[in-house]
């Protein structure tokens, strides 16, 4: 995840992110303009991460549209793994060893699946020496501990950047004010851009102002990734003994009035500003050792898409209030009602029905 591997994605991350609007364009024009966009925002990021693990020769559609209802089944559970943490004793009542026998068919397939890729990328005549794959296998990990190591890679970037695109179009449709100012960036002014690069998105301030206040407001791990104290400790005089799982609650410092003003509102201004309260309270990302290593990708991957989507089409509501925007609570701040937006294909003579 370094910024070299990192900018070795870049021309892979704008070829796929405009393969994508063309889908997008295609599917909506079968359905009258219509378009529940998620799945392909998820297909998207996982060919990405797919070249960074297996290197730039991966293109394996069958896996991308395979890991993807692993990825769901393993984040539902993961709710229910964090409720027995906190309440051991439920383990040991029968009726609630369905999740149990559920992890370990989980388990199983995407042993099967992750296998059968890594077994792919042994037998190739000329294995990519630059890719995750290569590394994991160079140190010598267990081939379990590899297996999982990758999962957890397309488990970690999948929700995560999906549905923050997803949430940043529904406050789009929900203020198009906005979308029209970021629009205006986007496409460079008058002149019609074909695409928004990777150089381009790293220089638009409102754009990134959008990316901002969307991780601030659904911050996607709203708890983080819980950790286990290693030995015993304090924190702020609570005693906090060796073993026990402490998460972090990134909601509600993105939420508190102390440091936000307005923190229920959708204002862009909080970023626009030099002395926005970013560094110390805006936290999406976790911080300290554990801080996600993805995050410049992420980051990036939530800016390019957006950017080419925007200047692509105009994102419109399919009804008078526009998208739902209540969360649906697993691990992952995910929508209740996953995104349906209608979009019109922004030409030089304004926008047309796609
Ligand atoms: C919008 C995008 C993303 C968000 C909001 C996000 C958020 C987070 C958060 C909150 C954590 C927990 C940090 C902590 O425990 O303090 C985390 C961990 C992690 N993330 Fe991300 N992430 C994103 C994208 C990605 C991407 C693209 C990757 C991989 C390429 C990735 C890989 C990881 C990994 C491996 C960890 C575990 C790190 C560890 O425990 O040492 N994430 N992420």
């Amino acid at each position: 995840m370094n910024p070299s591997a990192i900018s070795s994605q870049t021309l892979s991350q704008e070829n796929e992110v405009i393969a994508m609007t063309q889908t997008i364009q295609e599917q909506a024009m079968i359905n009258g303009g219509i378009i529940r966009p998620l799945v392909y925002f998820r297909h998207n990021i996982a060919r990405v991460v797919g070249h960074l693990c297996f290197g730039p020769a991966f293109n394996n559609e069958a896996f991308i549209i395979g890991i993807d209802p692993l990825i769901n089944d393993a984040i539902s559970l993961s709710a229910f793994t964090r409720f027995s943490d906190a309440f051991p004793f439920f383990r040991s009542i029968p009726g609630l060893w369905g999740p149990y026998r559920q992890a370990f068919e989980i388990c199983d397939r995407i042993v099967s699946m992750v296998q059968s890729e890594i077994t792919h990328y042994q037998s190739s005549k000329s294995p990519c020496t630059t890719c995750y794959l290569h590394f994991l296998l160079s140190h010598g990990y267990p081939m379990e501990t590899i297996i999982f190591i990758l999962f957890e890679t397309f488990l970690l970037t999948n929700d995560s950047t999906s549905f923050t695109i997803a949430w940043a179009l529904a406050f789009l449709i929900r203020n198009p004010e906005i979308q029209l100012k970021l629009f205006k960036e986007v496409s460079g002014g008058d002149e019609k851009r074909e695409r928004v690069t990777v150089d381009q998105v790293n220089k638009m301030p409102y754009l990134q102002a959008v990316v901002n206040e969307v991780l601030r407001m659904k911050p996607i791990a709203p708890l983080g990734i819980p950790h286990k104290t290693v030995k015993d400790t304090t924190l702020k005089g609570w005693k906090i003994d060796e073993g026990t799982a402490v998460m972090v609650n990134i909601y509600a410092l993105h939420h508190d009035p102390k440091v936000w003003d307005h923190p229920e509102q959708f204002m862009l201004e909080r970023f626009l500003n030099e002395n926005a309260p970013m560094e110390k309270s805006l936290l999406p990302f976790g911080a300290g050792r554990r801080i996600c290593v993805g995050r410049d990708l992420g980051k990036l991957q939530v800016g390019l898409t957006l950017a080419n989507l925007i200047n692509k089409f105009e994102w419109v509501a399919t009804d008078g209030d526009g998208p739902d925007m209540t969360d649906a609570y697993t691990a992952i701040l995910r929508m209740k009602e996953p995104l349906l937006a209608g979009i019109k294909l922004r030409t030089n003579l304004g926008t047309t029905l796609s």
